[in-house]
């Protein structure tokens, strides 16, 4: 017979999160709290909070969504400020906090150094998981600052490690190599650019149990404003949106988790709608085989050396 030892639960003992937790969509926030603009600066003018915008990540978080994806670059860290006033309205044990750490890493302090701001800005006393944006923001040997993130995780900055925007070569340096258990990947994924599935990144997380977050799941409504036919038929017959069908392929059929962002509740609500259905096999079939030309005709730059990169890639086409 096995014996499995309970453990006591020590009062005021906060369970950490773990995968199975975590809602199939994630909350994205560029773009929340201030205007959609990029750099790790300080923004210290001062932030006027609109309460339909708070009310309304306050209502996805009610809703269940608990994953949130933040960046210091947002709006110059206005966003981040903005997400701290929502971390003060809800319970923080049950939000699942992504931080990204940017450009650049000069020295392997650096990478503690930001993960401290972001921390001191949210006003939380750790990360739920730390990632690189993109591997290019470290300057020192991409191993180095994996070994670094390590080490943030052992004296309990983060709970975990996370990762994005790498190639596969990177990807499997840090999950065989350096033997790092990561909680999740955010790379591009959406009707029109497969190519994270191209290369196999998506496959290889799925093996690893990484869960694949993909951002810019409708390319900003520019996928929907194509009409593309195979995406309005299945509006007709589900009767719902093409970006409700989107969504749920992406969660049903690809078994990822996209990350949009939302600031208008009938939005929330329609993409939590978008879970309350499953299309017909032969359906799934006809958006796996869809590839859009325009995208497929471009090529990634998997080194980010100067051509077009996978965290640009989307916004290449209109
Ligand atoms: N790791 C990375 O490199 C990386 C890169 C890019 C993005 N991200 C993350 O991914 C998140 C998502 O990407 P994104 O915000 O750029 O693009 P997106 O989610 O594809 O698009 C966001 C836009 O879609 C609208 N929208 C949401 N739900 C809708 C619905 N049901 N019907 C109609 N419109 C809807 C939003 O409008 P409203 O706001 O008006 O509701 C917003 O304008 C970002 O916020 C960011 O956190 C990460």
């Amino acid at each position: 017979m096995v014996v499995t030892e309970v453990k006591p639960l020590i009062k005021n003992e906060v369970k950490d999160m773990e995968k199975k937790d975590i809602f199939p969509i994630a909350i994205g926030s560029f773009g929340l709290g201030a205007s959609r603009s990029e750099s790790w600066s300080d923004d210290n003018s001062e932030l006027v909070i609109d309460e339909n915008e708070m009310n309304a990540l306050i209502y996805s978080f009610n809703k269940g969504q608990n994953y949130i994806d933040t960046s210091y670059i947002y709006a110059g860290g206005l966003t981040m400020r903005f997400i701290a006033e929502f971390i003060k309205r809800i319970d923080r044990s049950k939000l699942f906090i992504a931080v990204k750490i940017e450009n650049y890493i000069e020295k392997v302090e650096d990478i503690e150094e930001q993960l401290d701001k972001y921390l001191n800005v949210l006003g939380i006393s750790y990360a739920d998981t730390v990632l690189l944006h993109t591997p290019r923001a470290s300057k020192i040997p991409l191993e180095d600052s994996y070994r670094e993130l390590q080490r943030l995780v052992s004296i309990g900055k983060s709970k975990n490690i996370s990762a994005s925007n790498l190639n596969i070569d990177e990807l499997k340096m840090i999950v065989d190599d350096l033997k790092i258990d990561l909680f999740s990947f955010e790379g591009l994924y959406n009707l029109e650019c497969k190519q994270n599935e191209d290369v196999g990144i998506i496959d290889y997380c799925k093996k690893h149990d990484i869960l694949f977050f993909n951002y810019q799941p409708f390319r900003r409504n520019r996928t929907a404003n194509h009409n593309y036919p195979v995406l309005v038929e299945l509006t007709k017959k589900y009767n719902k949106t093409q970006n409700q069908i989107l969504l749920n392929y992406y969660v049903y059929e690809k078994g990822l988790h996209p990350i949009t962002k939302a600031n208008k509740i009938e939005h929330i609500d329609l993409n939590l709608d978008a879970l309350n259905f499953k299309m017909e096999k032969e359906d799934y079939e006809k958006l796996n085989e869809f590839r859009c030309k325009a995208f497929d005709d471009l090529e990634v730059d998997w080194l980010d050396q100067g051509g077009i990169s996978i965290y640009k890639f989307a916004n290449q086409v209109e």
